[in-house]
């Protein structure tokens, strides 16, 4: 594969695991995320390029593809937020925020990457993060269902408009130990409760969805595009009691 990938939100528990999966598989990396710190180390690490910056900031996603070089061969977008709340609380700003962050940010990170992943000599491959929240309807979730609603329009949209030289697929994770979900999880007895609601017993891990984006870049995934993939444990299809 000529271009390199980059990973939006590469210090994340799913982008650091997915970064240094795609590493071992051979792939070149450029790594974005908000903690130099974090960034400089694991681009170091793994021998990869990258950009430090906010999603929000106006300008970014340019920055970004300037950075990641003319040719790139896929993108993957890892940022995310999570409030989750009584429908009350919400404010206008934590809508906006949400939305920007999670819908608007994966669109501007494409539309900047467009030439580069053009130019690519087989057809480059974008994966997105949805939620199980958006097929499920879980109480308190109005706001990252609603922006990660958006996210599932925005993948078959630029499926559909970016065919057949650029694949879009997006990940649609049941809740996964990581940072994100740390809050939710701080209570063991609520982890294992949580864990059970799961047919198949247990909560997500970084390297359940590492994989399928690995497969998703590949060319083994070479005929998929527009498709949102439950990783989730069996929970948005399956009923095992009653
Ligand atoms: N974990 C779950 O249960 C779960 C469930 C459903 C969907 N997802 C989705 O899976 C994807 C990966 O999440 P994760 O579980 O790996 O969570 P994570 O460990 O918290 O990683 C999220 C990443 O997003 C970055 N980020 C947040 N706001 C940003 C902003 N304004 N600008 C730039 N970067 C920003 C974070 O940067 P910092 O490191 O600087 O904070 C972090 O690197 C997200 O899209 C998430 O919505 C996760």
């Amino acid at each position: 594969m000529a271009g390199k990938i980059v990973i939006y939100g590469a210090t994340g528990g799913i982008g650091s695991e997915t970064a240094r999966l795609l590493q071992q598989r051979g792939f070149q990396l450029h790594l974005t995320g908000r903690d130099e710190a974090a960034l400089t180390a694991l681009a170091q690490e793994l021998g990869a390029t990258s950009t430090v910056g906010d999603v929000t900031q106006s300008g970014f996603c340019s920055q970004v593809a300037q950075e990641a070089g003319e040719v790139l061969a896929g993108l993957v977008y890892g940022v995310g937020t999570i409030h989750l709340k009584p429908l009350p609380r919400f404010s206008e700003t934590d809508f906006l925020r949400d939305f920007q962050v999670n819908a608007l940010g994966a669109a501007l990170a494409v539309q900047a990457a467009l030439p580069a992943l053009r130019k690519n000599p087989e057809p480059a491959s974008v994966v997105f993060f949805s939620s199980v929240a958006v097929s499920q309807g879980f109480a308190f979730h109005a706001s990252i269902g609603m922006a990660k609603g958006a996210v599932e329009g925005l993948t078959r949209s630029l499926a559909a408009e970016l065919a057949p030289k650029i694949r879009v697929n997006a990940i649609a994770p049941s809740l996964t130990r990581t940072k994100l979900a740390a809050g939710i999880l701080a209570n063991e007895q609520t982890a294992t409760a949580i864990a059970g609601l799961h047919p198949l017993q247990r909560l997500g891990t970084a390297a359940d969805m590492a994989g399928l984006v690995a497969f998703l870049l590949g060319s083994e995934a070479g005929w998929m595009t527009g498709q949102v993939i439950g990783v989730d444990g069996g929970r948005s299809t399956l009923r095992t009691k009653g």
